[in-house]
């Protein structure tokens, strides 16, 4: 078979494995044979850049070409929907309809109301063509490199007989399960924990990296089919028709012609939605003909012929018994209210955050208070007010602790910052523990053949005091009788083995304060060893984009702590990677010092992260997208016309391959 046949065969075969597994929940493969489909296919691709295809099922993997986001004007605007709260309303919307439509018979289509992000999506010819975000309702952010990777949002169209051009709109959702999962690792961390759902999702989706995105794992529901071809002239039917076409649509719909169904719809889902995998926030009912919603029409904000009815934010009232105190590995001390166990939107809740001092100080907290406690899209608790008529007279004001609950030490509280830090870095356990544990993560120096409780025995064990200490390990302390010698080994291996992980990790691993991974990856870049790093003055280190004054005086406050500098003296002694890898450093340049470079099209000699990787190296920045502030455009072939005309508008010059390997290489 031709290979240029044999791409079109498993394009269609695997978008269609897509479609069974992620649409229908149905598998007729086997992961291997999947990924081995896949594999085939890339490397087909890679032998044809002439056959490039934006909706092949390769591209649903993302790049982390950030292409910026160019703006896109949408053909219909995107509205809202007006809200209602309770059955009073919703009938007061249902009469208004009855008397618009003159008395005329009508049906409700009762959806549920999803809490994502809406999306608009453009097919043509059955295929994806643009994914648009709602932006301010007439123009939103072109997104369609990330909406690709969402699994459940075909590519190309699996069913037959839908209209040559049409929209489909619908709402981008972060599963409960992926947000879960997130938030775990990012409190394993200590990293802030994502609100809700709602925020993730559209964090995700408006990131600039879709490789990030497709790792997120987000999910759609499509509610909307426009167009001039629309089959239909009935709202539901024409959904149905979109699920045939192969489009993710909500199994919770249901068509109704009475007050009554619709209240019934409301009742059921109030309870069922706990259930479901993805947050929703209400019901949406919409006039569900065509002809009828044409006749009510819109008012300047939303429809006339829909609304929305929100859940109430399960809200319940419970007695605070005591507060205690959780310490970080930054040594923040954080408040929690220890409440009698209540039952909140399906799961027993027993505490809450109280975030720091003035938080309580602004609900006047006392102990034995009753106070409420919602769960809105927030996976964790919150109390939102106290019941006044029910404070004992005698109750006391809650007052926050002024030593560290852990290790006694007198608490500080930085100016300008609302929590309380334990100072005592050094001989606070869970700061100790934390550090550890931070250092270990998969992140930092992945050693995985130690966890959480581990690091909890070794260290009660008194093995471990500091990271320093666990190089020190040996086998024999970790299998006293001999008995563990197996694990004990890989242990030690697994410790061992985290020598090869590169300078940049290592440096986050070391958990200097606000040095995140991305900050710690400039910093290497920048200064490209630990030696340079920790000579590095004030002005020094903010001359490093990225790094600002708070990342810097912290840089500077580590490397001051003369128990910090033994050791990193220690973790050199050992052998951990205290600079770039020379094969970074190899073929360093300055060439493309200060320039802005766009990357675009398909290449033949590198790959586009190599070429990334290429102008970093010679002192060059990559940008996603072309401006006036583009030095120029590294250009392979099947570069987009629109960015072409928009290279030629601004006169921004357009470099082959070819000239600019020589311009590196010369
Ligand atoms: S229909 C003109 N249906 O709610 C009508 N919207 O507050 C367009 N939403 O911006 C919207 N689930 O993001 C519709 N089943 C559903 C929905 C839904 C969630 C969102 C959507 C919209 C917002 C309006």
């Amino acid at each position: 078979m031709e290979e240029k046949e044999q791409i079109r065969k498993l394009r269609t075969q695997l978008h269609d494995y897509n479609y069974r597994y992620y649409v229908l929940n149905r598998s007729d493969v086997t992961d291997e044979e999947f990924d081995r489909l896949m594999h085939q296919l890339q490397e087909l691709e890679a032998r044809h850049p002439e056959l490039f295809d934006p909706n092949s099922p390769t591209q649903r993997v993302g790049s982390d070409l950030s292409e910026g986001f160019s703006q896109v004007t949408h053909r219909y605007p995107m509205l809202s929907l007006a809200n209602t709260y309770n059955e009073e309303e919703v009938a007061g919307w249902y009469e208004n309809i009855r008397r618009d439509l003159g008395g005329e018979p009508f049906e409700v289509c009762c959806e549920l109301k999803y809490d994502g992000l809406s999306i608009s999506l453009t097919y043509e010819e059955g295929r994806l063509l643009r994914a648009v975000t709602r932006g301010d309702g007439t123009r939103g952010d072109d997104v369609t490199a990330n909406v690709r990777t969402i699994r459940t949002i075909p590519l190309v169209l699996p069913g037959k007989g839908y209209p040559h051009q049409f929209e489909i709109r619908g709402e981008v959702l972060m599963p409960w399960s992926v947000f879960e999962e997130i938030n775990i690792e990012r409190q394993a961390a200590e990293e802030p924990l994502l609100a809700n759902p709602r925020n993730a999702a559209s964090g995700t989706l408006k990131s600039l990296d879709s490789r990030l995105v497709a790792r997120r794992h987000l999910d759609a529901y499509l509610y909307y089919l426009l167009g001039d071809e629309v089959p239909f002239d009935g709202h539901y039917e024409n959904l149905q028709a979109a699920r045939q076409w192969g489009f993710p649509i909500s199994e919770g719909m249901q068509k109704v012609d009475t007050l009554e169904d619709i209240y019934r719809f409301i009742a059921h889902w109030e309870t069922a939605r706990h259930d479901l995998p993805v947050a929703t926030d209400g019901i949406v009912l919409k006039v569900n003909s065509g002809r009828q919603q044409r006749t009510l029409g819109f008012t300047a904000k939303s429809p006339r012929w829909a609304i929305a009815y929100k859940f109430k934010a399960e809200r319940v009232c419970t007695r605070l018994n005591d507060v205690s105190y959780q310490v970080g590995r930054t040594g923040a001390v954080t408040p929690v209210a220890n409440m009698d166990a209540v039952l909140l939107a399906g799961t027993t809740v027993r505490r809450a955050t109280l975030n720091n001092e003035d938080f309580i100080r602004s609900f006047d907290l006392h102990l034995g208070d009753y106070v409420y406690v919602e769960k809105g899209g927030e996976i964790i608790p919150k109390i939102v007010g106290v019941d006044l008529t029910r404070r004992d007279a005698a109750a006391q004001p809650v007052k926050f602790v002024d030593r560290c609950p852990e290790c006694g030490a007198q608490l500080v509280r930085y100016d300008g910052e609302a929590a309380h830090y334990c100072p005592n870095d050094s001989g606070c356990p869970p700061q100790i523990k934390g550090r550890i544990e931070h250092f270990i993560a998969r992140r930092a120096m992945n050693i995985d053949s130690i966890g959480p409780e581990t690091v909890d025995e070794y260290y009660r064990r008194g093995l471990i005091h500091n990271i320093a200490d666990l190089y020190d390990i040996r086998i024999e302390q970790i299998d006293g009788d001999g008995s563990r010698q197996k694990s004990a080994r890989k242990i030690v291996n697994g410790i061992h083995a985290s020598l090869a992980v590169p300078f940049e990790r290592v440096l986050f691993a070391l958990g200097i304060r606000f040095v995140g991974e991305t900050s710690a990856r400039v910093l290497a870049r920048h200064f490209k060893s630990m030696d340079a790093l920790m000579e590095a003055r004030l002005d020094e280190l903010l001359e490093v984009e990225g790094v600002g004054r708070v990342i810097a005086e912290s840089i500077i406050r580590y490397f001051r702590n003369p128990d910090n500098r033994t050791i990193v003296e220690r973790l050199r002694g050992y052998g951990l990677q205290m600079a770039l890898a020379t094969s970074w450093q190899q073929g360093l340049t300055h060439r493309l010092e200060g320039q802005n470079i766009v990357i675009s099209g398909v290449f033949e000699h590198y790959n586009r992260d190599q070429y990334k990787a290429l102008i970093e190296q010679h002192g060059g920045k990559n940008v996603g997208s072309i401006s006036s502030k583009t030095s120029f455009i590294l250009a392979g072939a099947n570069m987009g016309p629109a960015k072409l005309q928009k290279a030629e508008q601004l006169g921004i010059k357009v470099m082959s391959e070819d000239e600019f390997l020589r311009l590196i290489n010369d």
